[in-house]
Protein backbone atom coordinates (compact mmCIF):
# COMPACT_ATOMS: atom_id res chain seq x y z
CA UNK A 1 0.00 0.00 0.00
CA UNK A 2 0.94 3.50 -0.20
CA UNK A 3 1.60 4.02 3.88
CA UNK A 4 4.01 0.90 3.15
CA UNK A 5 5.94 2.44 0.72
CA UNK A 6 5.90 5.87 2.51
CA UNK A 7 7.24 4.03 5.47
CA UNK A 8 10.25 2.59 3.38
CA UNK A 9 10.90 5.94 2.08
CA UNK A 10 11.03 7.52 5.35
CA UNK A 11 13.48 5.33 6.31
CA UNK A 12 15.50 5.64 3.19
CA UNK A 13 15.44 9.60 3.14
CA UNK A 14 15.57 10.45 6.49
CA UNK A 15 18.73 11.68 8.62
CA UNK A 16 19.05 11.47 12.59
CA UNK A 17 20.89 13.79 15.04
CA UNK A 18 23.54 10.68 15.37
CA UNK A 19 24.13 10.09 11.56
CA UNK A 20 24.48 13.82 10.61
CA UNK A 21 27.18 14.65 13.49
CA UNK A 22 28.78 11.50 11.83
CA UNK A 23 28.70 13.30 8.67
CA UNK A 24 29.69 16.55 9.96
CA UNK A 25 33.00 14.74 11.78
CA UNK A 26 33.90 13.68 8.50
CA UNK A 27 33.32 16.43 6.31
CA UNK A 28 35.64 18.38 9.37
CA UNK A 29 38.58 16.20 8.19
CA UNK A 30 37.92 16.73 4.61
CA UNK A 31 37.99 20.29 4.64
CA UNK A 32 41.49 19.70 6.38
CA UNK A 33 43.29 17.62 4.09
CA UNK A 34 41.55 20.22 1.27
CA UNK A 35 43.94 22.44 3.18
CA UNK A 36 47.23 20.77 3.71
CA UNK A 37 47.38 19.10 0.20
CA UNK A 38 47.09 20.06 -3.34
CA UNK A 39 44.96 18.01 -5.61
CA UNK A 40 42.49 16.69 -3.27
CA UNK A 41 38.90 15.53 -3.96
CA UNK A 42 37.56 18.44 -1.89
CA UNK A 43 39.91 21.23 -3.47
CA UNK A 44 39.58 23.90 -0.68
CA UNK A 45 40.81 26.71 -3.44
CA UNK A 46 42.63 30.04 -2.27
CA UNK A 47 40.80 32.16 -4.12
CA UNK A 48 43.23 35.31 -3.59
CA UNK A 49 41.04 37.50 -2.20
CA UNK A 50 42.60 38.63 0.69
CA UNK A 51 40.42 39.21 3.68
CA UNK A 52 37.38 41.18 4.11
CA UNK A 53 36.14 44.13 2.36
CA UNK A 54 36.48 47.73 4.61
CA UNK A 55 33.20 49.22 3.22
CA UNK A 56 34.32 51.72 1.82
CA UNK A 57 35.20 50.45 -2.03
CA UNK A 58 33.37 52.37 -4.12
CA UNK A 59 33.31 52.47 -8.50
CA UNK A 60 31.66 51.35 -11.28
CA UNK A 61 32.39 47.57 -12.23
CA UNK A 62 31.23 45.10 -14.69
CA UNK A 63 30.16 41.69 -13.31
CA UNK A 64 29.67 38.68 -15.99
CA UNK A 65 27.72 35.43 -14.07
CA UNK A 66 28.24 32.22 -15.87
CA UNK A 67 26.56 30.01 -13.16
CA UNK A 68 24.61 27.25 -14.61
CA UNK A 69 20.91 28.88 -15.58
CA UNK A 70 21.72 31.83 -16.76
CA UNK A 71 24.42 34.54 -18.34
CA UNK A 72 24.32 37.70 -16.25
CA UNK A 73 25.85 41.03 -17.10
CA UNK A 74 25.60 44.00 -14.93
CA UNK A 75 27.00 46.89 -14.39
CA UNK A 76 27.75 47.98 -10.06
CA UNK A 77 28.13 51.02 -8.80
CA UNK A 78 29.52 50.94 -5.43
CA UNK A 79 28.59 53.76 -3.32
CA UNK A 80 30.35 52.39 -0.42
CA UNK A 81 29.08 52.08 3.16
CA UNK A 82 27.10 48.93 2.45
CA UNK A 83 25.71 50.68 -0.37
CA UNK A 84 25.67 50.09 -4.48
CA UNK A 85 23.37 49.88 -7.48
CA UNK A 86 23.06 47.37 -10.50
CA UNK A 87 21.95 47.29 -13.65
CA UNK A 88 21.73 44.11 -15.37
CA UNK A 89 20.81 41.86 -18.50
CA UNK A 90 19.72 37.93 -18.25
CA UNK A 91 20.62 35.75 -21.19
CA UNK A 92 19.64 32.25 -21.46
CA UNK A 93 21.99 29.31 -21.94
CA UNK A 94 20.68 26.72 -24.24
CA UNK A 95 21.46 22.72 -23.19
CA UNK A 96 23.67 22.85 -26.22
CA UNK A 97 26.03 25.84 -25.68
CA UNK A 98 26.44 23.91 -22.23
CA UNK A 99 28.34 20.92 -24.11
CA UNK A 100 29.94 23.26 -27.07
CA UNK A 101 33.46 24.15 -27.53
CA UNK A 102 34.88 25.74 -24.61
CA UNK A 103 36.20 28.75 -26.73
CA UNK A 104 32.28 29.34 -28.10
CA UNK A 105 30.93 29.27 -24.84
CA UNK A 106 33.88 31.71 -23.62
CA UNK A 107 32.97 33.94 -27.48
CA UNK A 108 29.39 33.47 -26.13
CA UNK A 109 30.00 35.26 -22.89
CA UNK A 110 32.07 38.20 -24.49
CA UNK A 111 29.29 38.93 -27.21
CA UNK A 112 26.47 39.42 -24.69
CA UNK A 113 29.17 41.78 -22.69
CA UNK A 114 30.57 43.83 -25.53
CA UNK A 115 26.80 44.20 -26.36
CA UNK A 116 25.46 45.48 -22.95
CA UNK A 117 28.46 47.37 -22.83
CA UNK A 118 27.72 48.71 -26.07
CA UNK A 119 24.10 48.97 -26.17
CA UNK A 120 23.04 48.99 -23.05
CA UNK A 121 25.42 51.64 -21.54
CA UNK A 122 26.14 53.47 -24.76
CA UNK A 123 29.53 53.10 -24.07
CA UNK A 124 32.70 52.74 -26.58
CA UNK A 125 36.38 52.54 -26.55
CA UNK A 126 36.80 56.03 -25.95
CA UNK A 127 35.36 55.89 -22.60
CA UNK A 128 37.98 53.35 -21.36
CA UNK A 129 37.83 50.11 -20.68
CA UNK A 130 35.63 49.29 -17.24
CA UNK A 131 37.35 46.78 -14.72
CA UNK A 132 35.34 43.20 -15.13
CA UNK A 133 34.73 41.00 -12.40
CA UNK A 134 33.92 37.06 -13.94
CA UNK A 135 32.24 35.02 -12.15
CA UNK A 136 32.53 31.38 -13.22
CA UNK A 137 30.82 28.98 -10.71
CA UNK A 138 32.88 26.01 -11.46
CA UNK A 139 35.80 24.53 -9.95
CA UNK A 140 39.19 26.98 -10.82
CA UNK A 141 42.70 26.37 -8.86
CA UNK A 142 44.26 29.90 -8.60
CA UNK A 143 47.58 30.89 -8.08
CA UNK A 144 46.32 34.31 -8.61
CA UNK A 145 43.05 36.48 -8.68
CA UNK A 146 42.54 37.00 -13.10
CA UNK A 147 43.94 33.21 -13.24
CA UNK A 148 42.03 30.04 -13.00
CA UNK A 149 42.56 26.68 -14.41
CA UNK A 150 39.45 24.68 -14.46
CA UNK A 151 39.50 21.25 -12.45
CA UNK A 152 36.45 19.71 -13.93
CA UNK A 153 32.91 21.16 -14.87
CA UNK A 154 30.09 20.38 -12.48
CA UNK A 155 26.13 20.55 -12.92
CA UNK A 156 26.02 19.05 -16.18
CA UNK A 157 28.32 21.61 -18.30
CA UNK A 158 30.66 19.32 -20.56
CA UNK A 159 32.09 21.67 -22.88
CA UNK A 160 34.62 19.98 -24.45
CA UNK A 161 38.45 21.74 -24.55
CA UNK A 162 38.65 23.96 -21.81
CA UNK A 163 39.03 21.45 -18.94
CA UNK A 164 42.65 21.58 -17.45
CA UNK A 165 42.92 25.02 -19.45
CA UNK A 166 43.31 28.58 -17.63
CA UNK A 167 39.54 29.99 -18.07
CA UNK A 168 41.05 33.18 -17.71
CA UNK A 169 43.44 33.54 -20.23
CA UNK A 170 40.84 32.01 -22.72
CA UNK A 171 38.48 34.38 -21.89
CA UNK A 172 40.64 37.59 -22.26
CA UNK A 173 41.64 36.11 -25.39
CA UNK A 174 37.50 36.25 -26.85
CA UNK A 175 37.33 39.93 -25.31
CA UNK A 176 40.18 40.82 -27.27
CA UNK A 177 38.73 39.09 -30.37
CA UNK A 178 35.66 40.39 -30.07
CA UNK A 179 37.09 44.14 -29.09
CA UNK A 180 35.20 44.53 -25.89
CA UNK A 181 36.07 47.35 -23.99
CA UNK A 182 36.81 46.10 -20.56
CA UNK A 183 39.25 44.62 -18.96
CA UNK A 184 39.50 41.39 -16.73
CA UNK A 185 40.35 42.67 -13.12
CA UNK A 186 39.44 38.84 -11.18
CA UNK A 187 37.82 35.46 -12.52
CA UNK A 188 35.52 34.51 -8.76
CA UNK A 189 33.27 31.84 -7.92
CA UNK A 190 29.85 32.77 -6.85
CA UNK A 191 30.51 31.43 -3.16
CA UNK A 192 33.33 33.60 -3.39
CA UNK A 193 31.55 36.63 -4.31
CA UNK A 194 28.64 35.67 -1.90
CA UNK A 195 30.38 35.58 0.78
CA UNK A 196 32.24 39.39 0.10
CA UNK A 197 28.94 41.10 -0.49
CA UNK A 198 27.14 39.25 2.19
CA UNK A 199 29.88 40.76 4.54
CA UNK A 200 29.72 43.89 2.80
CA UNK A 201 26.37 44.81 4.11
CA UNK A 202 26.66 42.64 7.25
CA UNK A 203 30.08 42.13 8.96
CA UNK A 204 28.66 39.44 10.77
CA UNK A 205 29.08 37.21 8.22
CA UNK A 206 31.59 34.77 7.95
CA UNK A 207 30.60 32.07 6.04
CA UNK A 208 28.47 31.71 2.44
CA UNK A 209 26.34 28.83 1.03
CA UNK A 210 24.99 28.69 -2.68
CA UNK A 211 21.92 26.75 -2.88
CA UNK A 212 21.04 26.65 -6.87
CA UNK A 213 21.50 24.18 -9.63
CA UNK A 214 24.48 23.43 -7.55
CA UNK A 215 25.90 23.48 -4.07
CA UNK A 216 28.87 25.11 -2.13
CA UNK A 217 30.53 27.08 0.21
CA UNK A 218 33.13 29.79 0.94
CA UNK A 219 34.63 30.93 3.91
CA UNK A 220 37.68 32.98 5.08
CA UNK A 221 40.19 31.10 6.07
CA UNK A 222 44.06 32.61 7.60
CA UNK A 223 47.02 31.95 5.51
CA UNK A 224 48.96 29.81 8.29
CA UNK A 225 45.78 27.31 8.34
CA UNK A 226 46.26 26.79 4.55
CA UNK A 227 50.08 24.69 4.54
CA UNK A 228 49.42 24.23 1.09
CA UNK A 229 50.40 27.65 0.47
CA UNK A 230 53.08 28.46 2.69
CA UNK A 231 55.39 28.88 0.18
CA UNK A 232 53.93 32.06 -1.02
CA UNK A 233 54.65 33.51 2.86
CA UNK A 234 52.00 35.20 3.41
CA UNK A 235 51.87 36.32 7.17
CA UNK A 236 50.32 33.87 8.97
CA UNK A 237 47.03 35.80 9.89
CA UNK A 238 46.25 37.14 6.52
CA UNK A 239 42.66 36.24 5.78
CA UNK A 240 42.22 34.50 2.18
CA UNK A 241 38.60 33.39 1.15
CA UNK A 242 38.70 29.67 0.71
CA UNK A 243 36.73 27.80 -2.28
CA UNK A 244 35.83 24.69 -0.38
CA UNK A 245 34.12 23.22 -3.69
CA UNK A 246 32.10 21.08 -1.23
CA UNK A 247 29.86 19.68 -3.27
CA UNK A 248 32.53 16.77 -4.14
CA UNK A 249 32.85 15.23 -0.56
CA UNK A 250 32.45 11.72 -0.43
CA UNK A 251 32.92 11.34 -4.05
CA UNK A 252 34.80 8.27 -5.49
CA UNK A 253 34.57 6.51 -2.56
CA UNK A 254 30.99 7.10 -1.01
CA UNK A 255 31.68 6.42 2.53
CA UNK A 256 30.17 9.03 4.67
CA UNK A 257 26.73 9.70 2.76
CA UNK A 258 23.60 7.91 3.05
CA UNK A 259 23.41 7.35 -0.82
CA UNK A 260 20.35 5.40 -1.97
CA UNK A 261 20.12 3.33 -5.05
CA UNK A 262 18.02 6.98 -6.49
CA UNK A 263 21.52 8.74 -5.87
CA UNK A 264 23.52 6.19 -7.50
CA UNK A 265 21.63 5.66 -10.95
CA UNK A 266 21.67 9.64 -11.18
CA UNK A 267 25.21 9.76 -10.24
CA UNK A 268 25.92 6.65 -12.95
CA UNK A 269 24.15 7.90 -15.65
CA UNK A 270 25.66 11.57 -15.22
CA UNK A 271 27.99 13.05 -17.53
CA UNK A 272 30.39 12.88 -14.51
CA UNK A 273 30.15 9.42 -12.59
CA UNK A 274 31.59 9.05 -9.07
CA UNK A 275 31.98 12.87 -8.86
CA UNK A 276 29.73 15.88 -7.07
CA UNK A 277 28.51 12.72 -4.73
CA UNK A 278 27.56 15.51 -1.83
CA UNK A 279 25.82 18.23 -4.48
CA UNK A 280 23.84 15.38 -6.34
CA UNK A 281 22.18 14.38 -2.94
CA UNK A 282 21.55 18.25 -2.31
CA UNK A 283 21.47 20.64 -5.41
CA UNK A 284 18.65 21.93 -7.58
CA UNK A 285 19.69 19.78 -10.34
CA UNK A 286 18.94 17.12 -8.89
CA UNK A 287 16.01 16.57 -6.12
CA UNK A 288 13.19 16.37 -9.14
CA UNK A 289 15.32 13.79 -10.47
CA UNK A 290 15.22 11.63 -7.19
CA UNK A 291 11.87 12.22 -6.72
CA UNK A 292 10.90 11.39 -10.37
CA UNK A 293 13.24 7.68 -9.96
CA UNK A 294 10.99 6.84 -7.38
CA UNK A 295 7.58 7.58 -8.73
CA UNK A 296 8.84 5.34 -11.98
CA UNK A 297 9.78 2.57 -9.82
CA UNK A 298 6.43 2.26 -8.34
CA UNK A 299 4.60 2.72 -11.70
CA UNK A 300 6.55 -0.33 -12.60
CA UNK A 301 5.48 -2.06 -9.68
CA UNK A 302 2.18 -1.14 -10.88
CA UNK A 303 1.19 0.49 -7.54
CA UNK A 304 0.76 4.34 -9.51
CA UNK A 305 -1.40 5.47 -12.52
CA UNK A 306 -2.39 1.81 -13.12
CA UNK A 307 -3.73 2.32 -16.50
CA UNK A 308 -2.80 5.75 -17.61
CA UNK A 309 0.48 6.37 -20.28
CA UNK A 310 2.94 7.71 -18.21
CA UNK A 311 5.69 7.81 -21.29
CA UNK A 312 5.71 11.84 -20.33
CA UNK A 313 7.39 11.04 -16.98
CA UNK A 314 9.24 8.41 -17.56
CA UNK A 315 12.05 10.61 -19.21
CA UNK A 316 15.00 11.81 -17.37
CA UNK A 317 15.10 15.30 -15.44
CA UNK A 318 11.13 15.46 -16.83
CA UNK A 319 10.28 16.51 -13.18
CA UNK A 320 11.73 19.90 -12.33
CA UNK A 321 12.81 20.39 -8.86
CA UNK A 322 10.23 23.75 -9.10
CA UNK A 323 7.53 20.74 -8.99
CA UNK A 324 8.66 19.72 -5.47
CA UNK A 325 8.74 23.24 -4.12
CA UNK A 326 5.15 23.87 -5.98
CA UNK A 327 3.79 20.71 -4.12
CA UNK A 328 5.34 21.67 -1.02
CA UNK A 329 3.56 25.10 -0.79
CA UNK A 330 0.40 23.57 -1.77
CA UNK A 331 -1.70 23.87 1.53
CA UNK A 332 -5.57 23.13 0.01
CA UNK A 333 -7.26 19.79 1.27
CA UNK A 334 -7.64 18.73 -2.20
CA UNK A 335 -3.98 19.24 -3.05
CA UNK A 336 -4.74 21.20 -6.21
CA UNK A 337 -1.49 22.82 -7.05
CA UNK A 338 -0.57 18.81 -7.39
CA UNK A 339 -3.87 18.07 -9.25
CA UNK A 340 -2.03 20.63 -11.50
CA UNK A 341 1.37 19.31 -11.81
CA UNK A 342 0.67 15.91 -12.93
CA UNK A 343 -2.32 16.82 -15.27
CA UNK A 344 -0.78 19.93 -17.01
CA UNK A 345 3.10 18.71 -17.63
CA UNK A 346 2.12 15.02 -17.14
CA UNK A 347 -1.03 14.51 -18.70
CA UNK A 348 -2.05 11.64 -15.42
CA UNK A 349 -4.59 11.40 -12.83
CA UNK A 350 -4.22 11.41 -9.50
CA UNK A 351 -6.03 10.10 -6.28
CA UNK A 352 -5.98 11.96 -3.03
CA UNK A 353 -4.03 9.21 -1.74
CA UNK A 354 -1.63 9.57 -3.98
CA UNK A 355 -1.61 13.88 -4.32
CA UNK A 356 -0.74 13.39 -0.29
CA UNK A 357 1.76 10.45 -0.58
CA UNK A 358 3.81 12.75 -3.04
CA UNK A 359 3.41 16.34 -1.16
CA UNK A 360 5.11 13.64 1.82
CA UNK A 361 7.70 12.59 -0.62
CA UNK A 362 8.54 15.52 -1.78
CA UNK A 363 9.04 16.82 2.35
CA UNK A 364 11.57 13.82 2.44
CA UNK A 365 13.38 14.84 -0.16
CA UNK A 366 13.83 18.50 0.38
CA UNK A 367 14.42 17.78 3.97
CA UNK A 368 17.47 15.82 3.31
CA UNK A 369 19.15 18.16 0.71
CA UNK A 370 18.15 21.07 3.94
CA UNK A 371 19.70 18.43 6.77
CA UNK A 372 22.58 17.21 4.98
CA UNK A 373 23.64 20.92 3.43
CA UNK A 374 23.59 22.01 7.26
CA UNK A 375 26.19 19.22 8.32
CA UNK A 376 28.58 21.10 5.60
CA UNK A 377 28.08 24.47 7.76
CA UNK A 378 28.34 22.65 10.68
CA UNK A 379 31.57 21.53 9.38
CA UNK A 380 32.71 24.71 8.93
CA UNK A 381 31.37 26.05 12.16
CA UNK A 382 33.25 23.86 14.36
CA UNK A 383 36.35 23.71 12.19
CA UNK A 384 36.36 27.84 12.88
CA UNK A 385 35.12 27.72 16.22
CA UNK A 386 32.33 30.20 15.56
CA UNK A 387 29.57 28.36 17.70
CA UNK A 388 29.77 30.27 21.06
CA UNK A 389 30.36 33.95 19.59
CA UNK A 390 27.79 32.49 16.58
CA UNK A 391 27.97 34.00 12.84
CA UNK A 392 25.20 34.79 10.14
CA UNK A 393 25.47 32.83 7.16
CA UNK A 394 24.85 34.62 3.72
CA UNK A 395 23.15 31.98 1.25
CA UNK A 396 21.76 32.29 -2.12
CA UNK A 397 20.26 30.34 -5.25
CA UNK A 398 17.09 28.98 -6.61
CA UNK A 399 16.44 26.76 -3.81
CA UNK A 400 17.55 29.01 -1.03
CA UNK A 401 15.27 31.57 -2.16
CA UNK A 402 12.38 29.68 -3.58
CA UNK A 403 12.01 26.20 -2.02
CA UNK A 404 9.70 26.50 0.77
CA UNK A 405 10.72 25.92 4.35
CA UNK A 406 14.26 25.36 3.02
CA UNK A 407 15.74 27.67 5.38
CA UNK A 408 13.95 26.45 8.58
CA UNK A 409 14.80 22.95 7.88
CA UNK A 410 18.53 23.80 7.80
CA UNK A 411 18.18 25.93 10.83
CA UNK A 412 16.49 22.89 12.80
CA UNK A 413 19.05 20.57 11.60
CA UNK A 414 22.13 23.01 12.81
CA UNK A 415 20.01 22.94 16.43
CA UNK A 416 19.88 18.64 16.10
CA UNK A 417 23.85 18.92 15.30
CA UNK A 418 24.84 21.35 18.03
CA UNK A 419 21.89 21.55 20.40
CA UNK A 420 20.83 24.95 21.55
CA UNK A 421 23.64 26.47 20.63
CA UNK A 422 23.15 25.82 17.24
CA UNK A 423 20.70 28.51 17.26
CA UNK A 424 23.46 30.87 16.96
CA UNK A 425 24.34 30.07 12.91
CA UNK A 426 21.99 32.14 11.03
CA UNK A 427 21.47 31.74 7.82
CA UNK A 428 19.82 34.69 5.66
CA UNK A 429 19.75 35.85 1.88
CA UNK A 430 22.57 37.21 0.76
CA UNK A 431 23.63 39.82 -1.49
CA UNK A 432 23.77 39.48 -5.31
CA UNK A 433 27.36 37.52 -4.90
CA UNK A 434 28.17 37.30 -8.36
CA UNK A 435 27.24 41.45 -9.23
CA UNK A 436 28.07 43.13 -6.44
CA UNK A 437 30.37 40.31 -4.88
CA UNK A 438 32.49 40.59 -7.76
CA UNK A 439 32.52 43.84 -8.12
CA UNK A 440 33.81 44.42 -4.56
CA UNK A 441 36.31 41.78 -4.80
CA UNK A 442 37.39 44.10 -8.69
CA UNK A 443 37.27 47.09 -6.52
CA UNK A 444 40.01 45.40 -3.33
CA UNK A 445 42.17 43.92 -5.75
CA UNK A 446 42.69 47.12 -8.15
CA UNK A 447 43.05 48.76 -4.42
CA UNK A 448 46.08 46.65 -4.00
CA UNK A 449 47.62 46.42 -6.99
CA UNK A 450 47.01 50.95 -6.88
CA UNK A 451 49.49 49.76 -3.38
CA UNK A 452 51.99 47.65 -5.31
CA UNK A 453 50.94 44.48 -2.92
C1 LIG B 1 22.24 33.86 -7.67
C2 LIG B 1 23.58 34.42 -7.26
O1 LIG B 1 21.20 34.43 -6.99
O2 LIG B 1 22.25 32.48 -7.41
C3 LIG B 1 24.66 33.74 -8.08
O3 LIG B 1 23.67 35.81 -7.45
C4 LIG B 1 24.54 32.24 -7.99
O4 LIG B 1 25.90 34.16 -7.61
C5 LIG B 1 23.14 31.79 -8.27
O5 LIG B 1 25.42 31.63 -8.92
C6 LIG B 1 22.99 30.31 -8.08
O6 LIG B 1 21.65 29.93 -8.19
P1 LIG B 1 21.05 29.06 -9.39
O7 LIG B 1 19.79 28.64 -8.80
O8 LIG B 1 20.94 29.96 -10.56
O9 LIG B 1 22.06 27.97 -9.60
C1 LIG C 1 28.93 23.78 -8.30
C2 LIG C 1 30.24 24.41 -8.72
C3 LIG C 1 30.67 25.47 -7.73
C4 LIG C 1 29.55 26.45 -7.51
C5 LIG C 1 28.26 25.73 -7.12
C6 LIG C 1 27.08 26.68 -6.95
O1 LIG C 1 29.13 23.09 -7.12
O2 LIG C 1 31.25 23.42 -8.83
O3 LIG C 1 31.83 26.15 -8.18
O4 LIG C 1 29.91 27.36 -6.50
O5 LIG C 1 27.94 24.78 -8.10
O6 LIG C 1 26.80 27.41 -8.10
Amino acid sequence: TIADHLRKYESLLTLTPQRMRMIVHAFEDTLDIGLQKDGQIVPMIPTFVFGWPSGKEVGEYLALDLGGTNLRVCLVTLQGQGKFQVTQTKYRLTEEQKQDEGQKLLDFCAECLDSFIRDTLGRTEEDGLLPLGFTFSYPCSQDKIDHGVLIRWTKGFGAPNIEGRDVAAMFMDSLKRFNVPAELTALINDTTGTLIASNYVDPHTKIAVIFGTGCNAAYMENAGHIPKIDSIGLPKDQGMAINCEWGAFDSFDHQHLPRTKYDIIIDESSNKPGEQSFEKMIAGLYLGEIFRLIICELIDAGDLFLGQNTYKLEKAYAFDTAFLSLMESDITDELLTVIGVFTHFFGVETTLEERQFFKKLAVLIGTRSARLSACGIAAIVSKKGYLDEGCAVGADGSLYNKYPNFANRVHAALVDIFGEKGKNIVTHHAEDGSGVGSAIIAAMTKARKDEGY
